[in-house]
């Protein structure tokens, strides 16, 4: 499969392909990542909780996440990577927000960051695209100002937050945003959003209506003892089978031409993602057990 780009990314919308998008934040899973049809991968924020064990993504800096997204880099040559703006990294200025995007395009290899925020974060999105890079909005819930949304919550259900997420989605497409994240947003909402807008939209916890489908990687593989949220889908129980027989059946386990051998968790968690991927093209996932209610 060939690396995305953004272009190529909007043709696939336009062809009626459900993308696909998972997280990753170190260069062993990047190379299960790699050997999948998978479209993109987000090295996010939350890689400070799954891997580095913050309780939050508040403490995450700018440091950490080129480090992450350096591995995830040398492990996935192949797929269009988004790199997570953490908190701190972007809000204070322009200046700020391209010096640290341009850091995490050069240091790390990534193809395109994202950044959480609505209208407010239009002018940081527009600096940013001004200097050619590609963003990914990120509204509904964000985790990086969640104590002053309530805490993790569905948003959208009232009508001035219905009227914000939708003034949110104007103004980003307007500063130039290819592609927006809706997180914890009602189906309903995400629906009618995708059905207008002219960008990518990508959903989390967000129904099934949205142009793509993100994960978190730690949560697919149920690898994250402390929570998993309800749209969440944990893929290992429904590859155990599968692999297992695949262990028995075939003589030759070695893979991508190398010494390893198909045995181990690499393999499991290679097939949970082709899994996943292969619902999300189905339409299978995500289905009413894993989308909040409207
Ligand atoms: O950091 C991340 O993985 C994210 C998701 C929660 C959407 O931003």
């Amino acid at each position: 499969m060939n690396k995305h780009n953004t272009r190529s990314l909007l043709k696939a919308r336009d062809s009626g392909s459900t993308l696909t998008w998972l997280t990753c934040y170190d260069y062993s899973l990047a190379t299960a990542l790699n050997n999948t049809e998978l479209d993109m991968i987000l090295v996010g924020d939350s890689g400070g909780m799954v891997v580095l064990g913050y309780v939050d993504t508040v403490p995450v800096t700018m440091n950490e996440m080129i480090i992450l997204a350096s591995s995830v880099r040398r492990g996935a040559p192949d797929k269009f990577i988004v790199g997570d703006m953490p908190k701190g990294s972007y809000e204070v200025s322009d200046e700020v927000a391209v010096l640290n995007a341009m850091r995490f395009v050069k240091e790390s290899g990534c193809d395109a960051v994202k950044l959480e925020g609505g209208t407010i974060m239009a002018p940081r999105i527009k600096a940013i695209v001004g200097a050619g890079i590609p963003v990914i909005g990120h509204i509904g819930l964000t985790p990086q100002t969640s104590s002053s949304q309530g805490g993790y919550r569905v948003i959208g259900r009232t009508s001035s937050e219905l009227e914000q997420l939708q003034m949110s989605v104007e103004s980003l497409t307007e500063a130039g945003t290819f592609a927006i994240l809706l997180e914890a947003v009602p189906p309903k909402i995400a629906k009618q959003i995708s059905d207008t807008a002219n960008i990518i939209t990508f959903g989390i916890g967000a129904g099934k209506f949205t142009h793509g489908q993100l994960l978190i990687l730690h949560d697919l593989l149920g690898l994250y003892p402390n929570f998993r949220p309800k749209f969440a889908k944990c893929y290992i129980p429904d590859v155990i089978e599968q692999f297992s027989l695949n262990l028995r059946n075939s003589a030759d386990l070695t893979v991508f031409g190398k010494e390893t051998r198909a045995d181990g968790l690499h393999e499991i968690a290679r097939l949970a993602v082709v899994t996943f991927i292969k619902e999300v093209k189905a339409g299978k996932f995500p289905d009413d057990a894993f989308s909040y209610k409207d």
